[in-house]
């Protein structure tokens, strides 16, 4: 498994498993299935409300001998509601606590938006803090003192766009190792590469499939479906390989890190295998024509009356 390595040496497998929207039910399963395929990053979220299934199979992995601590990569994420500088810790400190583990591998601030401290869901303009109030450069100081402590090894962000990623780097003392970015054909973000690759950053690419295993009220009619895409197909015909293998495949091979989510211990096989496929420059010219600058999660979710989040200056487009 190719790996992304950071300036301390440290390395992020380029695959993760994606445990957005994966059930309680499902964890146990599919976490000790993944392990014993090979997968050792695993992409976390307070958010996703499973860290403790997933860190009691963690805890049974190692315990039984298939996997070492040290051996795993496991990312988790700051959420809207934890911006204040005197929780962010604490809220770290949950974090570990529920997974049972001492340390993260990487410990993101998920989005630029936050939200007053016991509002986990907003539900009205009124839930949100805006980020004059509640500073990101702020929230940020915090997150370095997560390392300081030794609470996590490395930080990082996101859904921050260039502008935002910007405005941090001028008023940081650790920088940012890594933006995670909604990522797949349909979203190249041709110009946060460039940027990020210049700024010594690492992207991780999510919902590479695109997450069709969203709830009806998170996705909009009419989606485009990338396994259906004629030039998607084309490739994965070229490449002998299923439309869902050559995404991943695509997302390597561009040099991002990126999640699949599934419970499936077949598709987590192939997805695993995906990484291997090499793509040859001129495809991944070909595929930039796929390009439609389409998100699947648009951050629309923020935007209702007094809140001062808006799909424009989230994305800052
Ligand atoms: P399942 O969990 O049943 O495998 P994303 O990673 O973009 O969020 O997408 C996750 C969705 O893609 C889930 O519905 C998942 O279903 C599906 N999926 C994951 N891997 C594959 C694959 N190799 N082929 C087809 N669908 C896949």
């Amino acid at each position: 498994m190719k790996s992304l390595q950071f300036k301390n040496k440290d390395l992020m497998p380029i695959l993760g498993l994606g445990t957005w929207k994966l059930k309680t039910e499902e964890i146990y399963k599919t976490v000790r299935e993944s392990i014993n395929i090979g997968y050792r990053h695993f992409d976390c979220a307070f958010i996703y409300m499973n860290e403790k299934e997933i860190g009691s199979a963690l805890k049974d992995a190692i315990d039984a001998g298939d996997v070492k601590r040290e051996d795993l990569w496991i990312t988790s994420k700051l959420w809207n509601s934890e911006h204040e500088k005197n929780v962010v810790v604490s809220a770290l400190q949950r974090r570990l606590d529920d997974f049972g583990l001492d340390y993260l591998d990487l410990y993101l601030i998920h989005w630029p938006v936050a939200t007053k401290r016991n509002v986990v869901f907003a539900r009205e303009g009124s839930d949100f803090l805006n980020l004059e109030e509640i500073r990101l450069a702020d929230t940020w100081a915090a997150m370095e003192s997560c390392i300081e402590k030794g609470m996590t090894r490395h930080i990082g962000v996101s859904n921050f766009s260039i502008k935002k990623l910007t405005e941090l780097l001028a008023d940081c003392k650790i920088k940012p190792e890594v933006n995670q970015i909604e990522l797949h054909p349909l979203f190249q973000h041709k110009k946060m590469l460039n940027y990020c690759s210049k700024k010594g950053m690492y992207i991780t690419a999510y919902s590479p499939l695109g997450s069709r295993d969203r709830t009806p009220e998170m996705k909009a009619t009419n989606e485009p479906d990338m396994f259906e895409n004629p030039m998607v197909i084309l490739m994965a015909e070229k490449y002998n390989c299923t439309p869902a293998q050559f995404l991943i495949a695509w997302a390597v091979n561009r040099g991002t890190a990126v999640i699949p989510k599934s419970t499936n211990p077949e598709r987590l096989k192939l997805n695993f295998a995906a990484t291997e496929i090499k793509i040859s420059k001129k495809d991944l010219q070909q595929m930039e024509s796929v390009n439609k600058h389409f998100r699947y999660v648009t951050g629309a979710f923020f935007e209702m009356s007094g809140s001062p989040y808006t799909v424009k200056n989230l994305w800052d487009e």
